[in-house]
Parts: structure tokens; C-alpha cells; sequence
């Protein structure tokens, strides 16, 4: 099949943040997963990028990133190279910028999920192909992008071709935070700042986003991000609740210690109560039910996790397919 729009090709560069992409990119990559999404559910083959191999390098665990980027690289006809820091030569200290030139020798482009932004940032400054950031302590774009078709499609932000049509969509949805400042609050906040978004956050003392990220997104002067103390308050009259673990990953001895200062940031009943009659309810996933959210919201009419889930698979095929 043909494709419906020219498949967008954003050269050689990178995709550790939004930041890395073009203006209107991101309605560029929301457009096209959803003709992905509807391509899969014909059946049609949408295999646009035969002969292309993904390396993917895991320092941490994953479930729907491996499997997302992994199916997505198959069905684009291509391949997808697990390499985990564990079995590789990664956890015996071979240098991440040996490894990016090792790579870039057989891969069209690499993702990786580490810890530090700055290990990806070394990666991508030693590889001579694009380098994906598949979630650091400091962002998680992949997820975020998925979140944001999720809206789209709920919030009906699909019937236009041009950027400006999905953009205007996104903008009339008013979005809230509840929980940690971390990787997913700080994309949201520059998926905000980029995209003029109105998004509240409430977040526990000690545990607010990254305060430079905050202020990039600002300065663009499009949107609106607040701050309130009160989850209640953030969640009132919202259309998206987004929520993550109290931990996440390299963060299991503060686990505890969390759970008491997070207590009351809870994605529950009467947050869900609060915000708007047709809101909807994201969660990244994996979750932890009775911690960050409950599990009658999760599992609840609001919930829009699985969906959000899938929708990993369609935004990242867009991803890939604009960056190999
Ligand atoms: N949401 C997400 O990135 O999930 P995984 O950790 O399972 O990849
Ligand atoms: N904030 C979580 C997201 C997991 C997908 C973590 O970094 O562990």
C-alpha cells in the first residue's frame, strides 16, 4: 500500500530528547503512527525499511520497550539487536563509546536504555548513526510520544494532514502529572513546552522535576506549566491524569523511604472524581497497584493503559522510520 503521507525522514540526527526534533515534529511522527495503527489492523505490510537492523543496548530491565522496538523493526522489514549490559562486554566495563563504534559498523541506528543522560550522550556522540533514547534517569521521549497519540486518538486529533490540525487538538486537552518529578514528568514537560500544552504537576516535596528542563520549556512561551501541592488540585477538571512509579529503576533502596513520602499522591477515585467527566488515565507501566494508583482506577473506565501500551509499537515504527 501506498503510504498516505510521504514517510517523514529526519536525516542523521539523533532523538535523545524532543528537543532533537524539527518544529512539528512530533505531529509529524503522531500523524504517521496512526497510519501505522491503521495499516497493522488492515493487515497491510508496512515493511518500509527492509534490510535495516536496530541495535538496542539494555542497562536496565524492560518488558514493552524491547518488545516494541523489536516487532516494530521486524514488521518495517528489518531487524532488532538485543544487546543487555549483562551477557555483553557492557558489564565488564567495556567503554559505551567503543561500543557506539562497534555498533555504528553494523546498525543503521541504536537505541538505548542506561541511566545517566550523559552515558546516551556519549553514545550518540561516538556513533555515526542515530542514537534513540529508550528511557534515562532524565527522560523517556519514546513513552511520551506513545502518551501522546493515546490523547490524540481519545481526544479526536486525527482528522487533519497537516501538523497544525493535531497540534491544535493537543493543545485543547488540559493535562495533569500526579506523582514523581522524574524521566516521564520531565518529557512531559518538554512535549509541553514544545507543543504549548497546559500541564499541572503535583509532585512530593524533594521529588520535583528537573529544574533546567522546567525552565527550557518555559522559555518557549507556549502552554502553561504549573505547579500545585495538592494532587486534587492539579487533577481538577483535567482531561489526562498521568502517573509513574513512587521508584523507578536504580532507585530500589529508596523504595521505602518513598512510599512515605509520596503517601497521598496516589492516582485513585477521587482524583478521578475531580478531573473532567471524559477523562482518561495514563500509566507508562509497569505498575504498582495501591502505590501510585489504585487498581479500580487502572482497571477502571478511565484507564486508557493497554492502549497507551500498544501504541509504543505504532509510535516507534514512525520513530524508526524517520530516523533510519
Ligand atoms: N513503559 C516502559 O518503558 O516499559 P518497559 O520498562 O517495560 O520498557
Ligand atoms: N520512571 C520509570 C519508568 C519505567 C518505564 C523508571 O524509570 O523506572
Amino acid at each position: 500500500m501506498e503510504h498516505l503521507i510521504s514517510p517523514p525522514g529526519f536525516g542523521r540526527r539523533h532523538f535523545l530528547s524532543f528537543w532533537d526534533l524539527p518544529d512539528g515534529g512530533i505531529e509529524t511522527l503522531l500523524r504517521r503512527a496512526e497510519e501505522f495503527r491503521l495499516l497493522r489492523n488492515l493487515r497491510e505490510s508496512h515493511a518500509t525499511r527492509p534490510g535495516r537492523v536496530l541495535g538496542m543496548v539494555f542497562e536496565k530491565a524492560s518488558t514493552r520497550t524491547r518488545a516494541s522496538f523489536e516487532i516494530a523493526m521486524f514488521e518495517l522489514g528489518g531487524h532488532a539487536l538485543y544487546l543487555g549490559a549483562q551477557g555483553s562486554h557492557l558489564e565488564r566495563g567495556e567503554p559505551i563509546r567503543d561500543t557506539a563504534r562497534v555498533l555504528s559498523g553494523y546498525c543503521h541506528a541504536i537505541m538505548i536504555r542506561t541511566f545517566a543522560q550523559q552515558r546516551a550522550e556519549e553514545l550518540a556522540a561516538y556513533a555515526n548513526v542515530p542514537v534513540i533514547n529508550g528511557l534515562t534517569d532524565l527522560l523517556h521521549p519514546c513513552q511520551v510520544l506513545a502518551d501522546l497519540q493515546t490523547v490524540a486518538q481519545r481526544f479526536g486529533a486525527h482528522g487533519g494532514t497537516h501538523g497544525s490540525d493535531i497540534g491544535r487538538a493537543l493543545q485543547a486537552v488540559r493535562y495533569a502529572w500526579i506523582g514523581d518529578g522524574n524521566n516521564m514528568a520531565n518529557s512531559w514537560i518538554e512535549a509541553a513546552g514544545i507543543l504549548g500544552l497546559d500541564l499541572a504537576l503535583a509532585c512530593p516535596p524533594g521529588h520535583s522535576p528537573n529544574a533546567d528542563i522546567v525552565r527550557r520549556a518555559r522559555a518557549t512561551e507556549r502552554g502553561k506549566i504549573t505547579f500545585c501541592s495538592d494532587p486534587i488540585e492539579a487533577a481538577r477538571g483535567r482531561h489526562v491524569l498521568s502517573t509513574d512509579v513512587f521508584a523507578s529503576m536504580g532507585q530500589e533502596a529508596e523504595a521505602e523511604q518513598r512510599r512515605g513520602e509520596f503517601a497521598g499522591y496516589c492516582l485513585d477515585a477521587r482524583l478521578v472524581a475531580g478531573a473532567d467527566p471524559a477523562a482518561i488515565v495514563l500509566h507508562c507501566l509497569p505498575a504498582h497497584r495501591g502505590e501510585e494508583i489504585t487498581d479500580d482506577v487502572i482497571e477502571g473506565p478511565h484507564s486508557l493503559v493497554w492502549r497507551q501500551a500498544e501504541n509504543r509499537l505504532h509510535a516507534q515504527k514512525a520513530l524508526l522510520e524517520s530516523f533510519l
